[in-house]
């Protein structure tokens, strides 16, 4: 009995210590996994592979970090601010996004929504509980490693909010669509939100720095180990602080005035019978003068060719 219960014991700690060294340490044990950059060349900017504990943000960052990624700062103002990114990290993110803010800034709440996971990635102090650093590389000018290929794991819910919320956004210089110039060679109409976030992480494309796969989740349940990130969403019918308008109906069709939908019912089976009969007689009256002249022009054409044949 004695001997059962010590193996019972030594069983259960086994297999706690399976469960905890076997799973990816992350959710109980946060980290960084990078920190400042290490390669940068014309194109490609790549970070410094770090798993340390996330490091006080200097003021300028802090102020930049207000600006961009407002999300970041904790709400204790007296607390201070820690990330996995440094100010030269963050300068890039915002360098990185400058095309796409001008593409679309006039709807806030979608750029918001863009930013979002950008700066999650960039810079949370939680970055390995939701990413997966898939490659490292070493540069041989510096002996240094770099973070080059990550999963990113995000919900599915953010994917498609995100989408929705920009999938309307005009770019009117050329008379596009937003997403014709940001989903690839899928263009707007081709577009999906899968497809959306495949292009935004392909690092054959100049403007990604290094390979993010956007693993979608379900839910926010641990899938590997990793805590899918779930951001808030901003609908493009809704201001993202009480400040900034939402966006207007041409770029966002929820915020366009709808009619309410028992005024159209009602129109619809009145109309016909009721008010518009004078409508539906005028027609039939067209419509009979149609036939008229088409049997009229018909017979005079053939007569006419009649007489100039015969
Ligand atoms: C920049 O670095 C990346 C990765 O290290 C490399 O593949 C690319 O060829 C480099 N580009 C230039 C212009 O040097
Ligand atoms: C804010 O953070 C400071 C410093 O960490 C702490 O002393 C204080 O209790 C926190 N205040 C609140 C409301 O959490
Ligand atoms: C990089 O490491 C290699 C071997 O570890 C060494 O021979 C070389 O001098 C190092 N280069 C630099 C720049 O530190
Ligand atoms: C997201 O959108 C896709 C279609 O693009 C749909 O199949 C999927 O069910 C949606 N998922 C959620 C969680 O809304
Ligand atoms: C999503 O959830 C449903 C049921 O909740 C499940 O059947 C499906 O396999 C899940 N899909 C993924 C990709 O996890
Ligand atoms: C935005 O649109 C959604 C769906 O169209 C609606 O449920 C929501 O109430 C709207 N929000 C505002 C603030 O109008």
């Amino acid at each position: 009995m004695k001997c059962f219960a010590i193996i019972l014991v030594l069983s259960t700690i086994a297999f706690h210590e399976y469960l905890c060294l076997g799973q990816i340490p992350s959710m109980n044990d946060e980290h960084c996994v990078w920190y400042k950059v290490c390669v940068r060349n014309k194109t490609k900017v790549k970070n410094c592979a770090y798993d340390g504990p996330p490091k006080i943000l200097d003021s300028e960052g802090v102020n930049l970090l207000k600006k961009w990624c407002p999300n970041l700062i904790p709400k204790n103002k007296t607390e201070d601010v820690l990330t996995c990114c440094d100010i030269e990290q963050i300068k890039d993110l915002v360098n990185g996004v400058a095309t796409a803010a001008s593409i679309l800034n006039r709807c806030p709440s979608c750029f918001a929504n863009f930013l979002q996971p950008i700066c999650e990635f960039t810079c949370s102090p939680h970055q390995s509980s939701f990413i997966k650093v898939v490659e490292k590389k070493i540069n041989t000018l510096t002996n240094r490693t770099f973070v080059n290929e990550i999963d990113l794991y995000i919900t599915e819910k953010f994917i498609n909010g995100s989408y929705d919320s920009c999938k309307n956004v005009n770019f009117p210089s050329s008379g596009q669509l937003a997403f014709d110039l940001m989903c690839g060679a899928w263009g707007a109409t081709k577009c999906t939100p899968k497809r959306l976030f495949h292009y935004w992480g392909d690092e054959s494309e100049d403007f990604v720095p290094f390979q993010i796969n956007y693993i979608m989740a379900n839910s926010t349940d641990p899938i590997n180990g990793f805590k899918p990130l779930n951001p808030r969403i901003v609908p493009c019918n809704e201001s993202i602080d009480g400040i900034t308008s939402p966006c207007s109906c041409i770029d966002c069709t929820s915020t366009c005035p709808k009619a309410p939908p028992s005024m159209l019912l009602q129109q619809k089976f009145t109309s016909f019978w009721d008010t518009d009969k004078f409508t539906v007689f005028m027609f039939l009256i067209y419509l009979i003068c149609c036939v008229l002249f088409v049997i009229w022009s018909t017979y005079c054409l053939s007569s006419n060719i009649a007489t100039k044949t015969g």
